[in-house]
């Protein structure tokens, strides 16, 4: 099969899926999209109302953003693969559930493994958490870090620079330098076929790519007084 079939194979299986909750409230499910080569993923959380409707990623207001900021990278919406955690969408778009990040993630996996992107860049603490279990996204943000022989790359959420401003300098800053990680992505050996173990002391020895100075977080009062708006959206 080539890396187009077997997207098109994981598309029509979750169309018709039902192994979680989340296909009862569902118009459409959302395998996501973009060119079966392309270098760059972006894992979000999961479709919103319009996502739904549409049976398409990232094309309502936080989408429109991710193409501006696609943008500061010299990126094109089509040249990078999009996808969600979970493909259908949460009721009234709450959180998914672990049980609902589980029944689906095999399908993220297959995506993965058949596009096999130099960079994956997760958007929002949920794809965040799938790659670093425990990270503080205002620590780790535009970092890329080796994992499990991939190159991962932890955004703030488009949707959390939308509804708060001062996010928005960090989450344009880290997009500004994608062109740069990249360049390092390209030029590093092919580690996945080989996998390296994924136990804790072959992590700890992986080195980070952090030479360029990552976009500061906004730290301080309005922080703390906006920690539970930033907790939905991460
Ligand atoms: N937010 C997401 O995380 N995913 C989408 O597809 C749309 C909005
Ligand atoms: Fe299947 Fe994923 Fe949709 Fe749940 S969210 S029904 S696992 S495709």
């Amino acid at each position: 099969m080539t890396t187009q079939e077997t997207l098109d194979q994981i598309a029509s299986e979750v169309a018709v899926c039902t192994n979680c909750a989340l296909h009862k409230g569902r118009i459409m499910s959302v395998p996501g999209e973009g060119p079966a080569n392309a270098e760059i993923m972006l894992i979000g959380e999961g479709p919103g109302a319009t996502e739904d409707a549409q049976g398409r990623p990232f094309i309502g207001a936080a989408g429109k953003f991710l193409v501006e900021l696609l943008g500061q990278a010299g990126l094109k919406r089509t040249d990078v693969w999009i996808c969600n955690v979970v493909k259908c969408r949460p009721p009234l778009n709450r959180d998914p559930l672990p049980e609902e990040l589980a029944a689906c993630n095999l399908y993220l996996e297959r995506q993965i493994a058949a596009i096999n992107p130099k960079i994956i860049i997760t958007l929002g603490r949920f794809s965040m958490g799938k790659f670093m279990p425990g990270a503080k996204i205002t620590q780790v943000h535009g970092q890329m870090r080796k994992i499990e022989g991939r190159f991962v790359i932890a955004m703030f959420h488009p949707a959390a620079a939308l509804h708060q401003a001062a996010l928005k300098p960090a989450i344009l800053a880290d997009f500004a330098r994608l062109p740069q990680l990249l360049e390092v992505a390209r030029k590093a050996p092919e580690t996945v076929a080989g996998r390296e173990p994924a136990n804790q002391a072959a992590q700890a020895a992986i080195p980070t790519f952090e030479q360029a100075k990552p976009a500061q977080a906004p730290v301080g009062e309005s922080e703390k007084t906006e920690e539970p708006k930033q907790m939905k959206l991460f």
